[in-house]
């Protein structure tokens, strides 16, 4: 096989309450990425889209992600990596992870599967150190495992595959920009333990309440009472999409990733439609661009097409 091409999906980070330690993979939106082998050493990386993304492999997310797989297999020949991006950068949906897991998945492919997933995290996750400054897996995770992941522990990647009921989710994604890297830079060092209790003990729920196809319990847990109160002021409309979504029947929801996007869970598909109704109305309101998607869980992760 001399080239491949995959569609690698966005992801829901965080989840509220499991601030870098839960992601979930989503139907929608998707890259498209094509990795074709060459001869000649080196990465060369071109872009199907008009996001201006760098094309400097060593300043690129899926060149930095491709090289760290190259360097463990000390492969001396190069690839042409030409990606689609569809999940727009900054988006909070995970749109660095899909351009790093994307590439080393595809290289995998190309290679034989000399690598296990895990492996797979590791190589991306110096794409997304590029990205955020920081070396976590909850988009990562997700977009290679597919599903709902829990990261145990980042340093050894103790990744677990967790199981969801049917869920809905909406999505929008209003036009402003918020860098990953501000986000995590003006979160509390330290939080007092009363607020620890009531965040692990809704991590707690919120698993249990999606091993048990508990929706109340679900509903009830998907809270986060340290995260979303200080990031939350950065995205005009939130309460307001929050409230309105709720009121609309939704179990609940929150900031996605580090934001800007928000999203909110429901059972029933025309619930999700419905928040993406009242969703819109709020920013239409508001006066500021949007882009909403009404999603679903995806069992897998990155996929050959
Ligand atoms: N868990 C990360 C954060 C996800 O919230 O900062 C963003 O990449």
């Amino acid at each position: 096989m001399q080239s491949i091409k995959v569609k690698s999906p966005a992801t829901l980070s965080n989840l509220c309450c499991g601030f870098d330690i839960l992601g979930m993979a989503l139907q929608a939106p998707y890259d498209e990425i094509e990795l074709i082998k060459k001869e000649e050493p080196g990465i060369i990386i071109k872009h199907k889209d008009n996001y201006g993304l760098p094309l400097d492999p060593l300043q690129n997310i899926s060149g930095v992600a491709l090289q760290a797989l190259m360097n463990a297999l000390d492969y001396k020949n190069g690839f042409e990596i030409v990606i689609e991006k569809k999940i727009k950068p900054g988006s909070g949906v995970g749109s660095s992870a899909a351009s790093a897991a994307g590439v080393v998945v595809a290289a995998n492919e190309l290679l034989g599967k000399p690598f296990d997933k895990k492996q797979l995290v590791e190589f991306a996750m110096e794409g997304e150190l590029l990205a955020s400054g920081s070396r976590h897996a909850d988009n990562l995770a997700p977009c290679i495992y597919g599903g709902l992941v829990l990261i145990r522990d980042t340093q050894t990647l103790d990744i677990i595959e967790l199981k969801t009921p049917p869920l809905f989710i909406t999505i929008i994604h209003p036009q402003i920009e918020i860098k990953t890297s501000y986000a995590r830079s003006i979160l509390p060092k330290e939080i007092p333990l009363k607020l620890a209790v009531i965040q692990w003990a809704n991590v707690a729920g919120l698993i249990a309440g999606f091993q048990n196809n508990d929706y109340g319990l679900i509903s009830r847990s998907i809270t986060d009472v340290i995260v979303e109160p200080v990031r939350s002021k950065l995205i005009p409309g939130f309460d307001e999409v929050k409230n309105r979504s709720l009121a609309a029947g939704s179990l609940g929801g929150g900031i996605s990733g580090s934001g800007p996007s928000l999203f909110m869970m429901s059972e029933l598909h025309s619930t999700a439609i419905q928040v993406e109704k009242e969703m819109s109305d709020v920013y239409n309101k508001l006066g500021i661009e949007y882009k909403t998607y009404v999603t679903e869980v995806a069992s897998n992760g990155v996929e050959v097409i």
